[in-house]
């Protein structure tokens, strides 16, 4: 028996990353126990796996497969809504202002402090639907809105609870250090992270990471290395929004620290791409957010010449509102010189790498069986059909999740 049969699709990606793309035309894929147990020629493939013997059969005619993406960066759990301050963006304010007078991140702490954790979850589980349906089967989710023990727990817990009933696949990431809370000294709060939010974090259970928004005007590098290594002894591995609105050193910490990845990367020099090759830390870039904040793009060709694993996610939040990685390929390709191919390979492997989910991003046989089936012929679609959903059905461990 299979569980899963999908067959004539016109191309299936079977793995992408930023040295190997390998693709099969006129393709079948089969599923077992959640799993991909063959890819190749449908003819092959249904030699061995017959339509006749499957639960279910998905005709892909016309119609190309790709791995399921991995989002590997977002604030995708919020209250409150922040519009506003898109039109004061529009007029020429800046976020670091907008930041500066209680609004931003601050106002989001507000909103999320406000509701039940009921309402959290709900929010949360909204986001993943529309995460889902733009063809993301794993999200990293971080906290980082509730800037105290209780809120930042409850953050978490809403995380777990959104993910235990929910298709994507969720990594929860902890990130107490994300703002210094009004009217707070960020020394002072910094130690409230360490001595009390980290402990309270690892005794709950649900974080993976511990991110810290090492930025001037937020956490300095000394501050933002004292939360990593308080995370490392509390069994969470490190990762860094870095040098995203000015160069302060995140990258240079990122990989002192032996970061998963480093994030945003704007600002980031050469010397800062060496320390991250030369570490092993996946830079992580966010094209969305330029594009939101009207700045200019990360070097996304500094990266790829040194042979980084360069990976792409949405950075889902109230500042950058956008639940679509192939909105994300799109800004790569056309804003920092990606190829489509590429773009794929850093939605997916690579973006895999940036979580240390190593299975995911992949449909090669044993592979989880996460993969979005395109309104479309080929990969390349997902980037040059911008501004509509290239998506039409995805599916996580071998179910049908939303067609
Ligand atoms: O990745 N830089 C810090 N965090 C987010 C923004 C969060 C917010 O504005 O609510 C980011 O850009
Ligand atoms: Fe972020």
């Amino acid at each position: 028996m299979t569980d899963l049969l999908l067959t004539d699709a016109a191309e299936v990606v079977t793995y992408a990353d930023h040295e190997r793309f390998e693709r099969t035309e006129d393709a079948a894929v089969a599923v077992d126990d959640g799993r991909v147990v063959a890819v190749g020629p449908t003819a092959a493939v249904t030699d061995d796996y017959p339509e006749s013997d499957a639960d279910a059969v998905v005709d892909c005619a016309g119609r190309a497969v790709v791995p399921g993406f991995v989002d590997p960066h977002t604030h995708a759990l919020f209250a409150g809504d922040r519009s506003d301050e898109f039109e004061a963006k529009l007029r020429g304010q800046t976020y670091q202002e907008i930041l500066e007078a209680g609004g931003g991140i601050l106002r989001t702490v507000e909103a999320v402090r406000a509701a039940s954790t009921d309402e959290l979850v709900a929010n949360l589980r909204d986001e993943l639907d529309v995460m889902l349906a733009h063809g993301t089967t794993t999200a990293e989710v971080k906290s980082g809105y509730g800037l105290d023990a209780e809120t930042e727990l409850r953050m978490l817990d809403a995380i777990d609870r959104a993910a235990a009933e929910h298709p994507v696949r969720v990594v929860p990431t902890f990130m107490g250090a994300h703002a210094v809370p009004t009217g707070r000294d960020a020394d002072d709060y910094v130690e409230e992270v360490v001595t009390e939010q980290i402990p309270a974090v690892a005794e709950q259970g649900v974080a993976a990471f511990c991110d810290v928004f090492c930025e001037e005007g937020v956490f300095d590098v000394a501050q933002s290395r004292r939360v990593l290594e308080a995370g490392i002894e509390h069994g969470l591995t490190p990762k860094v929004h870095a040098e995203e609105l000015s160069h302060l050193g995140g990258t240079q910490l990122a990989a002192e620290v032996g970061a998963a990845s480093a994030d945003h990367l704007l600002h980031a020099t050469d010397e800062d791409v060496d320390a991250l090759v030369a570490a092993d830390v996946t830079p992580v870039l966010l094209p969305g957010t330029a594009f939101g904040l009207g700045a200019a793009y990360a070097d996304a060709e500094a990266f790829l010449d040194r042979g980084a694993p360069l990976a792409l996610a949405t950075d889902l939040n109230p500042n950058c509102y956008s639940q679509s990685m192939p909105f994300a390929m799109t800004l790569g390709c056309v804003e920092m010189g990606l190829t489509p191919a590429q773009a794929l390979g850093a939605a997916t492997a690579n973006a895999a790498r940036a979580v240390d989910r190593p299975d995911a991003g992949r449909l090669e046989p044993g592979s989880p069986a996460d993969l979005a089936v395109l309104d479309a012929p080929s990969h390349v679609h997902l980037s040059y059909n911008f501004g509509v959903n290239p998506v039409d059905t995805v599916v996580v461990g071998g179910e049908v999740a939303h067609e």
